[in-house]
């Protein structure tokens, strides 16, 4: 009797040992949660940007204007795109969105440049976003960067980022299987760049490089046509996205 008592008592003791212990493992875990919670937000604090205007300087990336209009709206990369430095102060929302929705340029003319016409492929809220990055002078915002084109490792690796660079994934889509909405364009979709009969059709490289170059006039926007990428995209980018192209299933 009395040596069943001790074995409760010790079990007893036991059991309280083990809370105790839990107890403090689990005070030292929140305790550890804490201290990382104050860290990130101390860090979020240091580098605030008005979220409307970091999301359209992740547009600007994402949509690949600086491809034409220049690192940070800057210009310098043709004689036909302006730099965007004054635009977002000199035009007015309703011209900006008009511009970004329908594009610019010459269309009929395939060695320029023709901007792209977005209106079905971008939304409203992007397009506003954009807007306030523009009226905002195109401020830098951490980690809205193009991404970098790799080299030394071949001309298709090369061409798997400049189809993200370029913009080229928002339209004909990842791994170029095509199915975005056009639906004013005779086919209704963006086409792919991929399958038989994409490849039936581009059985050159000089087809391929052409239409990229020259662009395509569909009618007029809200339809999507293919952007000019004339005097923008340098002939060796051209050939690396065909290599990219060939790639694909
Ligand atoms: C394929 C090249 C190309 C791309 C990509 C491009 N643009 Fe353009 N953009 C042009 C051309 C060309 C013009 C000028 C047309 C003209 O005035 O003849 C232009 C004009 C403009 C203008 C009018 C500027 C002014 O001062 O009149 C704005 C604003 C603009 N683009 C914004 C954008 C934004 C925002 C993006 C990204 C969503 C973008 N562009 C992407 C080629 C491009
Ligand atoms: C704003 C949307 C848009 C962007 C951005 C765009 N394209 Fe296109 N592309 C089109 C449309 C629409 C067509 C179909 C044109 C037609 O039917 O006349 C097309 C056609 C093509 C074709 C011919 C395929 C066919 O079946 O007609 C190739 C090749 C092509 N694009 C490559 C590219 C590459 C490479 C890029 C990036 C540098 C790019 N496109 C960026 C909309 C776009």
């Amino acid at each position: 009797m009395k040596r069943d008592r001790l074995v409760l008592v010790f079990l007893a003791v036991v059991v309280l040992l083990a809370v105790v212990a839990g107890g403090i493992g689990w005070g030292a875990g929140h305790y550890t949660n804490r201290t990382k919670t104050v860290g990130s937000i101390t860090t979020t604090a240091t580098v605030s940007v008005d979220p409307t205007v970091a999301a359209g300087a992740h547009d600007f990336v994402q949509f690949a204007c600086a491809q034409c209009h220049g690192q940070d709206g800057q210009g310098g990369i043709s004689p036909d795109v302006p730099s965007l430095t004054s635009a977002g102060k000199t035009l007015t929302v309703a011209q900006l969105t008009d511009i970004i929705d329908h594009g610019l340029g010459e269309s009929a003319n395939p060695t320029k440049p023709y901007m792209p016409v977005w209106g079905s492929v971008i939304s409203t809220r992007q397009v506003s976003d954009l807007i306030a990055f523009l009226r905002a002078g195109l401020p830098a915002v951490a980690t809205a960067e193009a991404p970098a084109v790799p080299q030394g490792q071949g001309l298709a690796v090369e061409g798997a980022t400049l189809y993200v660079r370029d913009g080229c994934i928002n339209c004909h889509g990842p791994n170029g299987l095509g199915g975005v909405p056009n639906p004013q364009s005779p086919d209704k979709a963006i086409p792919a760049l991929s399958g038989v009969d994409f490849r039936k059709e581009f059985n050159t490289d000089a087809k391929i490089i052409a239409v990229i170059r020259s662009g395509s006039v569909i009618g007029r926007a809200p339809i999507v046509s293919m952007p000019h990428w004339g005097g923008i995209i340098p002939k060796r980018q051209l050939q690396a996205l065909v290599a990219f192209l060939k790639t694909l299933k």
